[in-house]
């Protein structure tokens, strides 16, 4: 292939190289941060239905769920759990990362990928150590906070990096692999609090062994290399040449480090990306990058992550049962984002979407109506041991459809809609609109459960009726679109081709990295 380049029917550039053993490995350690963030979604909700834990922090939450009544009379199932500090201890670490996230994005563009992934792997440390040896509710939120700027810096760097060492043949993947290695956090923290909650001190180790990724990541981010794109940004081009033929495993690499150079310019001449994001040409990328990770969040997916032991319990499951249901939906969950990642780029977007999105809707409505059923506006009742087990298959369903639908494209559609210009402005309101929502979700479902009761999985299937109807009038398919052509993606639509002014182009293909030189 002369130049190691050549041009395909999409007009895409396509670069020499293979998929090397060393961005395989860096690319591992990265994805590490992936893996802290899922453990951190992951670990609350079992230890917050952990008794001695509940003794110790929350003693009034305990004699409550030991009374099955409610302080303030709301002698209801419903209310067991309602409590605003213990809401708070799940939901600082997001408030705490939406901040992160802003500083962290600086450090990412001025020092570079790895000092933003170490910082990450530093906060998490520190916020597992001082939760597993907490003493007081200070401790623990103090804790919960590091752990939310860990998240901040590595949500924002751990994405950049991997697409950038990735070649751009496996780019799609790995970034959802991403979502992938959340789903695995998730369920490793599952299946600790498993093991953990029949010890006395089992919360201390829950909360604690997030040190061993978090020390991992920090050791593994001292020997990583930063990406051949964050060496440009820099001005360090030769070192960035050195790199590429080291990750590449080619030598054939001038074509892509010009078009890297190139594009590392173009972007210089971005002085406000923030301007740039809000002119008309851009609605539709702005509109999305808002309105997807806010949906996302309102499938009630956290719900899920973050209290199913408590929810289990509250409808009735028994200790253990509760955390085990916790482990199933947890297997469900990366089960069905693999799902995703192998019908993604076949498939298309949108019937992942939509298919999704109907199967959330039936599922919580048949959940809602069982409890309704059961427990009624009193909160008196149980379930019978099939009915616990119907209850299950169907929060089971539900897991899976978001799983191969808002998980994985919540995070995809965002980041390849976007064209460099507006890239970073993009993410960063995605990831601010996301861990906002995230924030909001973990913060009133206990206050939602016990005042909407069995109204609240009515109250979501509300919001992903509207999102389905939202991806099925406005979301176009953007499967195989090479980046460059994504604008006649909207000039194409029934509708953004009426919003997006008819002159209005995106960057010239030199900007996106793909210019169209001759091989
Ligand atoms: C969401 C998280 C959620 C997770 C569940 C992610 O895409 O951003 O909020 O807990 O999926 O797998």
């Amino acid at each position: 292939m002369a130049g190691g380049v050549y041009i395909d029917q999409g007009q895409a550039r396509h670069y020499d190289g293979n998929v090397t053993a060393f961005v395989l490995v860096t690319c591992f350690v990265a994805a590490m941060g992936g893996l802290l963030f899922g453990y951190d979604l992951g670990i609350t909700g079992g230890v917050t239905s952990m008794e001695p834990f509940l003794a110790k922090f929350f003693p009034s939450v305990y004699r409550q769920m030991k009374a099955g009544l409610h302080e303030n009379k709301h002698e209801n199932t419903y209310c067991k759990f309602d409590n605003e500090i213990l809401t708070l201890f799940t939901s600082s670490l997001y408030i705490a990362a939406l901040v992160a996230s802003f500083f962290a994005s600086a450090t990412t563009r001025i020092l570079g990928r790895k000092p933003s992934m170490f910082s990450g792997g530093l906060f998490f440390l520190a916020g597992a150590l001082l939760n597993g040896f907490a003493v007081n509710i200070a401790m623990l939120i103090i804790g919960r906070v590091l752990l939310g700027f860990g998240v901040g810096y590595c949500n924002q760097s751990v994405p950049v990096y991997l697409s950038e060492m990735a070649p751009a043949k496996i780019r799609g993947a790995l970034n959802m692999g991403f979502q992938m290695m959340i789903t695995i956090g998730i369920l490793i923290a599952n299946l600790i609090n498993y093991g953990t909650a029949k010890y006395k001190h089992g919360w201390r180790i829950s909360l604690g062994l997030g040190a061993v990724p978090a020390f991992l990541l920090c050791l593994g981010s001292l020997f990583l290399s930063d990406t051949p794109n964050s060496m440009i940004e820099r001005g360090k081009h030769e070192e960035a040449k050195a790199m590429l033929i080291k990750i590449r495993g080619t030598e054939n690499v001038d074509d892509e480090l010009q078009d890297l150079i190139d594009a590392s310019e173009e972007a210089k001449l971005v002085e406000h990306p923030w301007k740039n994001i809000s002119q008309p040409k851009y609605r539709p990328q702005i509109t999305f990058c808002s309105c997807i990770p806010f949906f996302q969040q309102l499938t009630g997916i956290n719900v899920i992550m973050f209290y199913a032991p408590v929810l289990f319990k509250t409808l009735g499951f028994g200790a253990q049962a509760s955390l085990m249901s916790a482990v199933i939906t947890g297997v469900v969950n990366v089960g069905a984002t693999f799902v995703s990642i192998l019908t993604v780029d076949k498939f298309g977007r949108r019937i992942l979407f939509l298919e999704g999105g109907v199967q959330m809707l039936v599922c919580q409505v048949a959940v809602g109506v069982m409890i309704a059923l059961k427990f009624g506006v009193s909160g008196q009742g149980s379930f019978s041991k099939v009915e616990a087990d119907v209850l299950l298959v169907l929060i089971c369903a539900y897991v899976a459809a978001y799983a191969w639908s808002w998980g994985p494209l919540g995070w995809l559609v965002p980041s390849e809609i976007c064209p460099l210009e507006i890239r970073s402005a993009g993410q960063a309101v995605n990831v601010a609109v996301n861990m906002f929502f995230t924030f909001i979700i973990a913060q009133i479902f206990l206050l939602m459960l016990c005042h909407l009761k069995f109204g609240l999985f009515f109250f979501f299937a509300g919001f992903v009726l509207i999102m389905t109807i939202f991806v099925a009038l406005l979301l176009p398919e953007t499967k195989n679109v090479p980046i460059e052509e994504m604008h006649l993606v909207w000039k194409s639509h029934w509708f953004w081709g009426k919003i997006v002014p008819a002159s209005s182009r995106m960057a010239s293909p030199n900007v996106l990295g793909y210019n169209n030189r001759k091989p």
